[in-house]
């Protein structure tokens, strides 16, 4: 064979192998291309073959031609062997499932310890006819204080550690301010529960600076102080036990007169005296009042043809008491360990 055959030959089947090796795309493309132009039974190695054949003068050039080749070729089978690796690899990782594994549970929520209690008062006093009722987080001073008989130098107000806001508005100290609201808006008979977040200055293991209220407002014609003790103990022995102990304590509130707190009996020793009633076997767990005629007249309701009755909770406290909790802080820690135990 002529040296310009042969390297037309080698010519020939170097271009076809770099365009076939273009749409090699995996390794099992690969491999039949290696064998195909590398392999023992190749084109290629027939030329090798030819080798002997040629004259000693053609040798020496036909055989570097022919070499030169090959590591072309080789060059192009390690580059491509090494693509095709490359991006099988990744795939084959992703696409790996290991069926041994424990699953992942998706965790389940669930409501809130506070909203648990909420929903409860709510839905008694709901069954018993009250609507609810909501108002604003920032209020202004006439809602939270003036209109509820608290006038700027009342010493109530000091009680109430206010977050004052600029522009003359505060943080609502206590939901009685939807009380003020919900009358400016409505005329008797006025039968609303409005729960609602508040905010006191004030920060231990009983006290948050925020914290959560749930208020009741009653006021029509003929409603007496009676009244109020048969709903509160009606209330109170559905939310606890119809046999829960229930008393009430004169006390004072600047928007209610006369006025009481609401106590149960202990919930834990049922009267014995321990550590969570301080030895008394009674727990706090209302403010209430007949509602103040200044009040109703603040908002032009007659007093003297309407009366009525409101009364406040803390909703921790409940929930405090309830769940056996001794710091009012883990509520707003939101510690899935606490949370899930609910
Ligand atoms: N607003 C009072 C407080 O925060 C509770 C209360 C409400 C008392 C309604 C009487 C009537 O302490």
């Amino acid at each position: 064979m002529e040296l310009a055959e042969l390297k037309a030959k080698i010519a020939e089947i170097v271009q076809s192998a770099l365009q076939e090796s273009d749409s090699v795309s995996d390794l099992d493309l690969f491999n039949r291309w290696k064998a195909r132009y590398l392999g023992r039974k190749s084109a290629f190695r027939d030329l090798f073959a030819l080798l002997g054949q040629m004259s000693a003068t053609d040798k020496p050039e036909a055989g570097h031609a022919l070499n030169e080749a090959r590591i072309q070729l080789e060059n192009r089978a390690e580059a491509l062997e090494s693509l095709i690796k490359a991006s099988a690899k990744p795939k084959a990782q992703k696409e790996f499932l290991d069926v041994t594994l424990p699953g992942r549970v998706p965790q389940l929520g669930r409501k809130h310890p506070l909203r648990q209690v909420a929903e409860e008062v709510i839905d008694v006093l709901a069954g018993m006819g009250f609507d609810v009722a909501l108002g604003p987080d920032i209020e202004t001073d006439y809602y939270n204080f003036e209109a509820l008989n608290t006038p700027p130098h009342h010493p109530a107000r000091d009680m109430q550690d206010t977050f004052y806001l600029e522009g003359g508005l505060l943080l609502r100290t206590q939901t009685s301010a939807v009380q003020i609201r919900y009358m400016e808006k409505h005329r008797p008979p006025i039968k609303i529960v409005a729960p609602g977040r508040v905010y006191r200055c004030d920060s231990d293991v009983t006290h948050s600076p925020m914290f959560t209220q749930i208020e009741g407002l009653l006021v029509d014609r003929r409603i007496t102080f009676g009244d109020l003790k048969g709903v509160l103990e009606a209330f109170l022995r559905q939310l606890y036990t119809e046999d829960t102990p229930v008393r009430f304590r004169p006390s004072y509130f600047p928007f209610t007169e006369p006025s009481a707190e609401v106590d149960i009996g202990c919930q834990i020793c049922h009267g014995s005296g321990c550590r969570v009633c301080s030895g008394t076997g009674w727990l706090e767990v209302l403010g209430s009042g007949m509602v103040h005629p200044q009040v109703l007249r603040n908002v032009n309701i007659d007093p003297e043809e309407y009366t009525g009755f409101a009364f406040g909770m803390g909703v921790e406290r409940l929930a405090m008491l309830r769940f056996g909790i001794h710091d009012i802080r883990i509520f707003f820690e939101n510690d899935m360990r606490v949370l899930e135990q609910f």
